[in-house]
């Protein structure tokens, strides 16, 4: 029974509640199909993207997990992770660039949440600033439901087309544009990482394209790789360049990057 309740999201096809209960806190995500509309095609794959990450959750061995269905889709409960995002961390940073250099410890912790995962043999799928909660002891890398690497129940599956433009590496841009999907890969998790780092820290998108461009004018932009020259200040900046290397096996992997920044 929860004791207490607050909403965090509703979006399309997507609502976050934080839920405080006498057994802990938890984030409880509801999934629903988003309709069609004159600007959106329909997508029904978020009414599945709950279950699909308490399923992956579960294979990678979280045990306090429990997902389900409702009328309209699925829903999944989870631990709440408390801290504030990579990109509400950074804010200071971006403000006042002049005196605040973003701190190599948080971008570690970061890294080290991701390589976690690559260590299991997933791939996240979805990486972005606000998927990086920051604890104070550790940081958690949330929101699994486009993770790859291990089974998936058939039914809550669905495949992956892509994710935020801003943190899509070329060759995923690339593969949804020629075929509407793609393969999550770890090579892209290290572009979408470096891409998180950069927004974060200095306010600006890794690649050159208008904000109101359509989706597949973007991912064009990115495909092509039209590199914006903005640097994260200090020795983030050479890293975070050699995370956004166009081809794949350019750029480092994840321990690499632990390894450098450590
Ligand atoms: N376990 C958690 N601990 C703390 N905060 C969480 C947790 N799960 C979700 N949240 C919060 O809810 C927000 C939305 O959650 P999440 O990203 O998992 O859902 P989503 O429907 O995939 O949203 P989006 O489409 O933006 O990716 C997160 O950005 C975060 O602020
Ligand atoms: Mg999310």
């Amino acid at each position: 029974m929860p004791v207490a309740q607050r909403l965090v999201t509703d979006r399309r096809g997507s609502t976050v509640w934080e839920v405080e209960s006498r057994r802990g806190r938890y984030a409880v995500k509801l999934g629903y199909p988003i309709e069609a509309t004159t600007d959106w095609p329909a997508q029904p794959w978020t009414a599945l993207a709950p279950a699909r990450e308490g399923a992956v959750l579960h294979r990678l061995g979280f045990e306090e997990i429990a997902y389900g269905e409702w009328e309209r889709g699925t829903w999944n409960i989870q631990p709440w992770h408390e801290g504030p995002d990579l990109y509400r961390l950074w804010e200071p940073c971006r403000r006042d660039a002049s005196s605040l250099v973003p701190r190599a410890g948080v971008a570690l912790g970061c890294v080290e949440a991701l390589a976690e995962l690559h260590a299991k043999g997933w791939a996240h799928g979805d990486v972005q600033p606000a998927h990086f909660i920051v604890g104070p002891e550790r940081t958690s890398l949330i929101d699994l439901a486009l993770a790859r690497g291990g089974h998936v129940p058939e039914s809550y599956d669905f495949p992956f087309r892509g994710c935020l433009v801003h943190y899509e590496a070329p060759e995923i841009a690339r593969s949804v544009l020629s075929t509407g999907e793609a393969q999550a890969t770890r090579e892209a998790d290290v572009y979408a990482l470096g891409a998180s780092l950069l927004i974060s820290a200095t306010g600006w998108r890794a690649v050159e394209y208008p904000d109101d461009a359509p989706r597949p004018v973007q991912r064009a932009a990115v495909a092509k790789g039209s590199r914006r020259p903005v640097k994260a200040p200090g020795e983030l900046g050479e890293l975070i360049d050699a995370m956004l290397s166009h081809a794949p096996e350019d750029r480092p992997t994840i321990h690499e990057v632990g390894k450098a920044l450590r």
